[in-house]
């Protein structure tokens, strides 16, 4: 009698890991992703996921998720005694060899995308420009999130790094990071909620500008810049600890919008600084944002994914349908630490489903976690216009046509 449950048991267990083989992976996350456990009394769930492990991208028009900027600003437009440009150039991929091993990239140094100020003015129509790159994300339909950035600095003083979201001048969740503001033992971030009720773009209403210093020089590892909107409270924090917050509602943005990552000079010594000493290269390692969204069309599918698994709220089983966002604690760690040690991304997690109708920009090539949505995603009010148009050509020729001019050589020569 025992020995035929035994067995029984066993045919019951294998059948079961047979069936496992052929059956898809259960999803997680339908529901969302938290910051903050749900079982806790502050806790922010949101809807949508956008992540970019910049350590692996090796041609960036693979990664639909952002569209590189092309436009210039001439030097009265820039408010600078330099204009300022933006160019595909400057946006250089130096993907892992193996990020399971170590972080070196394949040009050598940390692996990431590099965005380069050259020390060099370019002339463009008889006046002196400064060239930087810009990324914004396709998405432009975000309202509410968390917000991160894998990046170390450069040492060269004279550039601008920006990390924000934006809908508009006075509707801008800001942080500025200026690396003249770089010394042995502090860094100094520029935080700016940009308002709809009065004080413009260079004079911040009181209560919404601060400076926070960091406690070490941000040119010499990796770190973590990251911001949280919730309808209650706007909050930075570095590597994972608080740096200021706001909550007064009435100050913040009321649309959605979209997020941009710059780095730039022209040349201000008042603002910017520079032109740096040397070619300055900002180091991205990853973009991981959790957020809402305004379009009607992704609350409708969130709603239809989550109701499919019985609904947000089910009494906290335990289950998995909203998941945890890991917090960063301290610097991302890329350097003697076990795989599972690497900063976490849910769309890398492949066994655990957990990106399933997300945005992935894997998806494009190995179509593996559910749909990959469209540019856009039909949100509307494109706030690109034709210098996305005009980008995108760009970057086809770009890295088409001039790879066969410069090879890897390109990258290599710029990061040296
Ligand atoms: C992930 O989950 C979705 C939804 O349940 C399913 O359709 C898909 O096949 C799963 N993917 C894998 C790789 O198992
Ligand atoms: C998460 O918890 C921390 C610590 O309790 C709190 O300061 C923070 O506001 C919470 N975040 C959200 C989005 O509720
Ligand atoms: C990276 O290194 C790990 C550990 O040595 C190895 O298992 C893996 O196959 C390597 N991956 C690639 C793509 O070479
Ligand atoms: C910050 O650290 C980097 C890397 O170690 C170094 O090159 C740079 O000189 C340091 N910056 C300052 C201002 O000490
Ligand atoms: C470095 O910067 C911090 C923050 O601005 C400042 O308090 C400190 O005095 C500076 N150290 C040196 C050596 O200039
Ligand atoms: C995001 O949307 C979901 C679904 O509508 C909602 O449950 C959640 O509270 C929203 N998050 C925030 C921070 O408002
Ligand atoms: C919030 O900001 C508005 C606009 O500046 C101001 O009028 C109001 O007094 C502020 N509220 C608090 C509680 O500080
Ligand atoms: C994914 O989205 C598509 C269309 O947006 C929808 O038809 C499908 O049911 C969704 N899948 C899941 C698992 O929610």
């Amino acid at each position: 009698m025992a020995s035929i449950s035994w067995k029984t048991t066993w045919v019951f267990y294998i059948l079961l890991s047979l069936l496992r083989l052929v059956s898809p992976v259960d999803a997680a996350c339908e529901c969302g992703y938290s910051v903050n456990s749900t079982s806790d009394p502050q806790h922010a769930v949101f809807t949508d996921l956008l992540e970019s492990d910049f350590t692996k991208i090796k041609n960036f028009q693979d990664d639909t998720d952002w569209q590189p900027q092309v436009w210039e600003l001439d030097p009265k437009a820039a408010l600078g005694p330099y204009g300022r440009a933006t160019r595909l150039e400057s946006i250089i991929p130096n993907p892992a060899v193996n990020i399971s091993v170590n972080s070196r990239g394949i040009y050598g140094g940390h692996s990431g995308l590099n965005l380069l100020v050259p020390k060099d003015y370019t002339v463009i129509k008889g006046e002196k420009y400064l060239i930087g790159a810009e990324l914004d994300s396709t998405r432009n339909d975000m309202f509410y999130g968390t917000f991160r950035i894998g990046y170390r600095t450069t040492k060269w003083a004279g550039t601008c790094f920006g990390f924000y979201w934006y809908h508009d001048d006075k509707q801008e969740i800001d942080t500025e990071l200026l690396s003249r503001e770089i010394n042995m033992t502090h860094t100094l971030l520029n935080l700016v909620l940009h308002t709809q009720v009065g004080g413009s773009n260079l004079e911040a209403l009181p209560g919404t500008f601060e400076v926070a210093a960091l406690p070490y020089n941000s040119s010499a590892e990796i770190h973590e810049l990251r911001f949280d909107w919730t309808p209650q409270a706007i909050t930075w924090y570095h590597d994972g600890q608080q740096v200021w917050t706001i909550s007064n509602t009435t100050l913040f943005p009321q649309e959605a919008g979209h997020l941009v990552i710059t780095h730039w000079s022209n040349g201000d010594p008042l603002w910017s600084g520079g032109p740096p000493e040397g070619n300055a290269a900002l180091l991205l390692t990853y973009v991981k944002a959790y957020f809402n969204s305004s379009d009607l069309k992704r609350k409708e599918d969130h709603e239809v994914r989550c109701e499919a698994v019985g609904g947000i709220d089910d009494g906290g089983s335990g289950n998995d349908k909203v998941c945890e966002i890991p917090a960063q604690m301290g610097p991302p760690m890329y350097d003697g630490v076990a795989p599972q040690d690497l900063p976490y991304f849910f769309s890398n997690d492949l066994s655990r489903n957990a990106t399933v109708n997300q945005t992935v920009y894997e998806d494009t090539k190995k179509k593996t976690n559910g749909n990959k949505m469209g540019g856009g995603s039909g949100t509307g009010n494109s706030a690109w216009g034709p210098a996305a148009q005009v980008s995108c050509f760009l970057w086809i020729l770009f890295l088409v046509i001039m790879p066969m001019f410069t090879g890897s050589s390109f990258g290599q020569m710029m990061l040296s």
